[in-house]
């Protein structure tokens, strides 16, 4: 064979390695509005970035006469390449090969791509579509799942782990996404779940759809399994470069900075109205963002699930942080089990990656109620507390308008350690609202007065004395709690000089094996 003829067979076996399962499986992928492993990857990285590892991998089973069928890259295509110029390390499932399901081979593979990036401390994309461990090879299957498990563990809080789910991920294969960082699904054709409809009606007898049980829409509102909830893979892949562009490479690094056109001291008068008269008048929290945010942009996470805090990404002159932000819009804004553990969540990854966090407070406490105390927010809402009193990167807090009791302490207060700490004048900052107040400072008094208009003077009387004691940030700021006042116009300069300041911050907790947050 001349060396011409051996360069040729390289050609043609990369080419048949390209088709994967083969035309026929290529088309009914596309005939189902899905897009191949490979071309999933071409839409995710730098045109023309990618470079793939064990293209010539094939299975080792030769149960049930497997032996027979091989396919080159055996499912998953992986390697690495660039976003924004960026190293990034992906695996691809291929679901034209044996439904994508993952062998021996297949799972070393992955762990090939998971050390390499822990090597070079650089992210990790796993596309997920796939009928789960390959039947045919028994326990090896669930062995590889194990290799890859442990590797997201270890690699947790060290490299940036993002999984989409561009199709099936069923039985104990969910469990690679959920120990990642960021699960995105979308509209259609993605579903995860632990058992499926049909074991489901044999064991509990309940009729339900795959996209009932396990779908995107469920996973993002329902469930919050899922962080991103996207229309198609199209807008899933723009999606993942978007969220990168937010996030260091790895736990050693800072985020990217990039240029920023949006004048630092654009005053934003809206601010100064967008706070109602009247205390018990919602506003959209989204709107502060947008008005502080550079360019008015803000990358949300878990934007249909507990809708009542915000968290994202946004940037202050091209710093990138992450937002947390109760919602007045929705219950309030009141913290339950579901906000507390989103947004617990949500600050440890900031934590873990070096990302200031700015947290924007108009909270009038936690959900009273036995279905919240059964439930443990205790537990959650300790959780919350934890993961702000625990984190070291910068800390800047604004209370907006309430904030009061329990959850005052929780949203990153002075004594968890916010670095600054800034009110605007209609803030509240207090134990509890003027009503719960005078019902149990004067209750006994109350219980006195029988005639209503009395007792609805002597209320209205008590609650404007609690009012004008409590409900602003003049006491907080007297001890010190509150850093200054300012003029909400005024936020957005005063963060971005906060931010400033921090940018050499240095905290260290105490030295220990890790930490105990009450899970
Ligand atoms: C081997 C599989 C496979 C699997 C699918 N295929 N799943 N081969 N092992 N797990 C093959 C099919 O035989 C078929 O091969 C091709 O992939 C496409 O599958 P279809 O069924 O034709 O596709 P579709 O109708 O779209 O259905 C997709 C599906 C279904 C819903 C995923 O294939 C399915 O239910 N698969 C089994 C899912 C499952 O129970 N997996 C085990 C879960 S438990 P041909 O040659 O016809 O193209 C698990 C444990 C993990 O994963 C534990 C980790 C700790």
């Amino acid at each position: 064979m001349s060396n011409q003829d051996k360069i040729n067979k390289l050609i043609e076996l990369r080419a048949e390695a390209k088709l994967g399962g083969g035309i026929k499986r290529i088309e009914s992928q596309h005939a189902k509005g899905k897009f191949t492993a490979r071309e999933r990857i071409e839409m995710l990285l730098d045109e023309g970035s990618f470079e793939e590892f064990d293209m010539f991998v094939t299975h080792r089973c030769t149960n049930f006469g497997l032996e027979k069928t091989k396919f080159m890259g055996d499912g998953v295509v992986t390697g690495h390449g660039t976003i924004d110029g960026r190293v990034v390390y992906v695996f691809s499932q291929d679901f034209t090969v044996f439904g994508g399901s993952l062998s021996e081979t297949f799972a070393q593979k992955i762990c090939k791509v998971m050390d390499m990036a822990m090597k070079v401390g650089a992210p990790v994309i796993g596309i997920n579509d796939s009928g789960g461990a390959r039947i045919q090879e028994g326990v090896t299957s669930l062995a590889g799942y194990a290799e890859i498990f442990e590797r997201n563990i270890l690699a947790s809080g060290v490299i940036p782990q993002i999984s989409a789910i561009f199709g099936p991920c069923a039985g104990g294969a969910v469990y690679s996404p959920a120990l990642t960082d960021f699960i995105m699904m979308t509209e259609e054709n993605s579903y995860m779940f632990v058992t499926g409809p049909k074991v489901v009606k044999t064991v509990t007898g309940e009729d339900i759809t795959t996209e009932d049980l396990g779908g995107g829409k469920v996973h993002a509102s329902k469930s919050g399994v899922s962080h991103f909830l996207v229309e198609n893979e199209e807008e899933g892949v723009l999606m993942i470069r978007k969220l990168l562009s937010y996030l260091p490479q790895n736990n050693l690094e800072e985020a990217p900075i990039t240029e920023c056109d949006d004048p630092i001291d654009r005053l934003e008068d809206s601010l100064n109205e967008i706070i109602p008269d009247n205390p018990n008048q919602p506003y959209d929290v989204k709107d502060v963002i947008h008005s502080l945010a550079d360019y008015g942009e803000f990358l949300e996470v878990h934007r249909n699930y507990a809708k009542n805090i915000v968290v994202g990404f946004a940037k202050f002159d091209g710093q990138p942080v992450g937002i947390v932000a109760n919602q007045p819009n929705y219950l309030a804004g009141v913290l339950d089990i579901e906000a507390s553990r989103k947004a617990a969540r949500f600050v440890r990854f900031l934590d873990c990656f070096n990302i200031p966090i700015i947290t924007l407070v108009d909270v009038p406490g936690f959900l009273p109620g036995s279905g919240q105390e059964y439930g443990g927010i205790i537990t959650h809402g300790a959780k919350l507390m934890f993961a702000y009193g625990e984190a070291t990167v910068p800390k800047i807090t604004i209370t907006l308008r309430k904030s009061y009791g329990g959850a005052h302490d929780v949203m990153s207060c002075k004594q968890l350690r916010g670095d600054l700490n800034y009110a605007w004048p209609s803030a509240e900052i207090a134990v509890m609202g003027a009503a719960g107040a005078v019902e149990v400072l004067e209750g006994r008094k109350l219980r006195e007065i029988e005639d209503p208009n009395e007792r609805a003077e002597f209320i209205a009387k008590h609650e404007e004395e609690y009012k004008e004691k409590f409900a602003n940030p003049y006491q907080a700021a007297s001890y010190g709690y509150i850093d200054d006042v300012i003029e909400p116009r005024n936020t957005r300069i005063r963060i971005i000089r906060g931010l400033q300041s921090l940018a050499t911050k240095k905290l260290v907790n105490p030295p220990k094996k890790h930490s105990n947050i009450p899970l």
